[in-house]
């Protein structure tokens, strides 16, 4: 049985959840999903889809992905999508991605992890990301437990009006969520011009020019860039001196090679 597990992940939550699971089903291949979309890998027998939710969806590098991704009718899928408040209705939202290329998903978990949009605000405390952190790595491992018998029809969310609720928040916040939003992104005083930002941009949205970075319109607003830097000197707008925050378990190093 060869089995595929596809991340996508901004500040590690959703890294760390794939590498998890990945440990519990045999012979289970990473594929980060910023490397698949253009580079689309094999079918396989188990597919795993692991990222965060952007509200009340799934991210617009997905769903590139889902439009292209090689899997059979046969190939049983699921996803975890992580989340810092409310998931919405973004699984069933991507179950009728699926469908519309006459795929299924056959099941669907959220895991509750610390937030990383800095628009809404900072990170929560140290002492408190630990607590979530704690709380969904156990949720974590009974997924693992549960994955074991590659359970059908098990969706971790309520009621189909989700879905409707969720279309109209998706819709609204698309121009938010789009490639120019990076615009907003600057580096302030404390940039030294290392160069981490663009290393750890899943999509190369950012060339370094005489040593500072610049932002380039293709971004996926995953805030990797803004959460990973050493000096903290990526802002976004105005308002977003708040504290930074990456999965404990995750470094810089693991989100290498994704384009
Ligand atoms: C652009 C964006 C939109 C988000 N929208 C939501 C949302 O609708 N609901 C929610 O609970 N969390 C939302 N979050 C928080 C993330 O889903 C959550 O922190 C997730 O665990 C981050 O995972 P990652 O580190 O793998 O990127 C959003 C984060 C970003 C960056
Ligand atoms: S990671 Fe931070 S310090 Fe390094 S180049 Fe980017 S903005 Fe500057
Ligand atoms: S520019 Fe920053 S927020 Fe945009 S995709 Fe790259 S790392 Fe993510």
């Amino acid at each position: 049985m060869s089995a595929k597990i596809y991340w996508f992940s901004g500040s590690g939550n959703s890294l760390a959840v794939a590498r998890m699971l990945a440990e519990k089903l045999p012979d289970a291949e990473l594929i980060p999903v910023a490397e698949a979309v253009n580079n689309q890998p094999e079918a396989a027998d188990v597919i795993g889809i692991v990222c965060p939710v952007y509200a009340w969806g799934p991210p617009a590098l997905v769903v590139r992905f889902i439009r292209k991704m090689k899997a059979s009718p046969d190939s049983y899928i699921f996803t975890v999508m992580t989340f810092a408040g409310s998931q919405g209705g973004a699984p069933l939202l991507l179950r009728g991605m699926l469908q519309d290329r006459g795929l299924d998903l056959h099941a669907a978990w959220g895991v509750k992890m610390p937030e990383n949009f800095p628009p809404l605000g900072s990170a929560p405390a140290p002492k408190k990301q630990n607590e979530i952190n704690g709380s969904a790595d156990e949720k974590i491992a009974q997924i693992a437990e549960e994955l074991q018998t590659l359970p059908r029809g098990s969706y971790e969310v309520s009621g189909g009006i989700w879905k409707i609720f969720s279309k109209i928040m998706y819709l609204s916040f698309r121009y938010f969520l789009s490639h120019r939003a990076d615009r907003f992104f600057r580096a302030d005083s404390n940039c030294n011009g290392c160069g981490l930002c663009a290393e750890v941009c899943p999509v190369g949205d950012i060339e370094m020019v005489d040593g500072k970075p610049e932002w380039k319109g293709r971004c996926e607003q995953c805030y990797a860039c803004f959460h990973w830097c050493p000096q903290n000197a990526v802002q976004y707008g105005r308002s977003t001196k708040v504290r930074r925050y990456h999965h404990p378990r995750v470094s810089i190093a693991d989100f290498q090679p994704q384009k």
